[in-house]
C-alpha cells in the first residue's frame, strides 16, 4: 500500500468544505493513515514549492496557503498517489472536469481546494515534511476484503 499527502488548503478550510473532502477520500476507500490541523510556515512552503520558485506567483501562492491554517492527512491505499491525484483532477480549478474534487469545487487556478502529492519519491519526503512519524498511523482496516480482491493489496 502507498502513502500520500494531501493538504486541504486555508480555501478549504475559509469556505467549511472541509467534512465533504474527507468524506470523498473516506468513501473511496482510502485509509487514513493521519490528520492535523496546522498553520503552514514560510520555510515548510519554501521546500514545499520550490519547483515553483521561479514563477511570478510564487509569493501569492506562499501567501494563499497562509490565509488561516490547512488540514493536513495522510491516506493509505493500493496506488494511493495516483488514485488521489485522479481524484483531485486538473490544476486548474477551471479546467477540471466535472466529478473532480477541483472540477466539483474549485473556479480557480489557484484556489483549488487541494494539494496531492504526484509521485512515489515526493509523496515520501512530503509526508515527512507534514508529520512526525508518531503522527502516522498503522492500523488493521477490519472491511479490507471488501475493498480489495486478495490479491489487490
Ligand atoms: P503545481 O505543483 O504545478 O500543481 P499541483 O498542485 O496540481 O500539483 O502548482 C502548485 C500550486 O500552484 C497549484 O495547486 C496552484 C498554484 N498554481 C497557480 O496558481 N498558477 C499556475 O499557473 C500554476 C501552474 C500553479
Amino acid at each position: 500500500m502507498e502513502k500520500t499527502l494531501v493538504i486541504l488548503k486555508p480555501c478549504t478550510v475559509q469556505r467549511g468544505l472541509i467534512g465533504e473532502i474527507i468524506s470523498r477520500f473516506e468513501r473511496k476507500g482510502l485509509i487514513l493513515a493521519g490528520m492535523k490541523m496546522m498553520w503552514l510556515t514560510d520555510e515548510m512552503l519554501n521546500e514545499h514549492y520550490a519547483h515553483l520558485r521561479e514563477k511570478p506567483f510564487f509569493q501569492r501562492l506562499k501567501d494563499s496557503m497562509r490565509i488561516s491554517p490547512a488540514i493536513v492527512c495522510c491516506w493509505e491505499g493500493v496506488d494511493a498517489i495516483q488514485v488521489v491525484r485522479t481524484m483531485a483532477g486538473s490544476t486548474n480549478g477551471r479546467a477540471a472536469l466535472p466529478g473532480t474534487i477541483r472540477g466539483d469545487y474549485s473556479i480557480s487556478f489557484q484556489e483549488n481546494i487541494v494539494h496531492a502529492s504526484d509521485a512515489p519519491e515526493t509523496a515520501a519526503i512530503e509526508v515527512k515534511r507534514f508529520f512526525n512519524e508518531n503522527e502516522i498511523y498503522t492500523y488493521p482496516p477490519a472491511l479490507l476484503s471488501s475493498f480489495y480482491a486478495t490479491d489487490e493489496f
